[in-house]
């Protein structure tokens, strides 16, 4: 990575800015309501630690960590649950906290998963949505920011788990 050229896509203030908005909006969702947050990790543990932050609810706080394989960058489909939940969900209204959604075969697999528990309901928010690059129909029900295509890090997102650390999103590219 350190030989590829780094663009701010989303600064750390536009971030913060979009951040307190979807705080807002999912506050407004879940008033009255006993909301479990569940991040998954890693990629989400900056998106959720701020997210939370933002909201005037209250709300329980737990954490999935999935393992997909991959062929390079290309997903080969096959997902596994390393990590689970702690917190019961039946009867809970949850909402799972992803990274960013790509060919939506990782949110397929954990809303099934999930939903097998008998949550009262059940929703993503996704901080980006890659839309068209699905291979699965799946709609997060919100979304911080929507980009086409592009390989990005940074705000809990990496490149071989480097740029995890790094405050804003940036677009990699091969040239210096
Ligand atoms: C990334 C990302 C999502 C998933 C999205 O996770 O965090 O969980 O891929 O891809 P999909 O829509 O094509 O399934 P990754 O496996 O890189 O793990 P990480 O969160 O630990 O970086």
């Amino acid at each position: 990575m350190e030989t590829m050229k780094k663009s701010v896509l989303y600064s750390r203030e536009a971030i913060r800015q979009r951040v307190l908005e979807l705080g807002e909006e999912v506050s407004k969702a879940y008033e009255n309501r006993e909301l479990v947050v569940i991040g998954v990790l890693k990629g989400a543990f900056m998106f959720t630690a701020d997210l939370v932050r933002a909201l005037s609810i209250p709300c329980r706080i737990d954490f999935v960590r999935l393992a997909s394989y991959r062929a390079g960058t290309e997903t080969s489909g096959r997902i596994e649950l390393t990590k689970d939940i702690e917190i019961p969900i039946a009867g809970k209204d949850v909402l799972v906290v992803e990274d960013i959604v790509d060919t939506g075969l990782t949110m397929k697999f954990l809303e099934e998963n999930l939903k097998a528990r008998n949550p009262r309901s059940l929703k993503v928010c996704a901080f980006i949505d890659k839309r068209l690059r699905r291979k699965v129909p799946f709609e997060a029900d919100f979304v911080g920011f929507t980009m086409d295509d592009g390989f990005v890090v940074g705000y809990g997102l990496d490149f071989d788990e480097q740029g995890r650390f790094l405050p804003d999103v940036c677009v990699l590219s091969q040239e210096k």
